[in-house]
């Protein structure tokens, strides 16, 4: 079963109260989100392989530890998830990213995806998909579904906030993709926002509505 790992860092949990406020702005949240993505790569990245490597410092030789080349992708759902994308790639600026668009049939109320531009290598990255919500969790079934499809086998997921029916969604559909959160919320209501939330993170992000 796939983990659930809440990012209770005091900096995240103070920046996403002001990103919930309705009275933010957009300038505003859109920095917050920033800021609170790159905060949630320190962490999420906590587990990337080191190697040991001789350098020579003004003093002497020495070994020390670096990162093993492990290749990484963010993928963003978008559009909300390009939100995230300059915050991550802040703290690991080598990683390939790629594009998922999905859309709701409003017929069959599922996701359709009519846009992905990927990085070719898939199977060889550790692929972070990111949306700052996890609402009922189709999107985030069906982006990871396409990118297993075109490849992917390292995958994480990432948020801002999750609804407990998004989470166990996922969970259900990819047992083997970790789940990374600022937030656990309490339910969806039946518009399927997550209360309490932040409204529609794309159009305050976008500053649409
Ligand atoms: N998407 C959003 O932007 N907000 C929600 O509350 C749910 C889905």
């Amino acid at each position: 079963m796939a983990k659930v790992y809440v990012f209770d860092h005091p900096l995240i949990q103070h920046k996403l109260a002001y990103i919930r406020d309705i009275n933010t702005g957009t300038k505003e949240f859109r920095e917050l989100v920033d800021e609170v993505a790159t905060l949630m790569a320190f962490e999420i990245t906590r587990d990337l392989p080191l190697e040991e490597v001789e350098i020579e410092t003004p003093v002497k030789k020495a070994t020390v530890k670096m990162l093993s080349g492990k290749k990484l992708g963010v993928i963003p759902i978008l559009r909300a998830g390009i939100g995230m994308v300059d915050g991550i790639l802040k703290l690991i600026p080598a990683a390939k990213v790629g594009h998922i668009g999905l859309y709701r049939d409003p017929e069959t109320l599922m996701p359709v995806e009519y846009y992905a531009k990927l990085p070719n290598d898939l199977e060889e990255r550790e692929c972070i998909v990111v949306d700052p919500m996890l609402a009922t969790g189709g999107s985030a079934i069906e982006a990871i579904h396409s990118i297993k499809k075109r490849g992917a086998v390292n995958i994480k997921f990432m948020c801002l906030i999750a609804a407990p029916e998004g989470v166990e969604a996922l969970q259900a559909a990819h047992s083997d993709v970790d789940i990374y959160i600022a937030a656990l919320d309490e339910k969806l209501n039946d518009h399927g926002y997550i209360i309490p939330g932040l409204g529609d993170a794309g159009d305050r992000l976008f500053g649409t509505k």
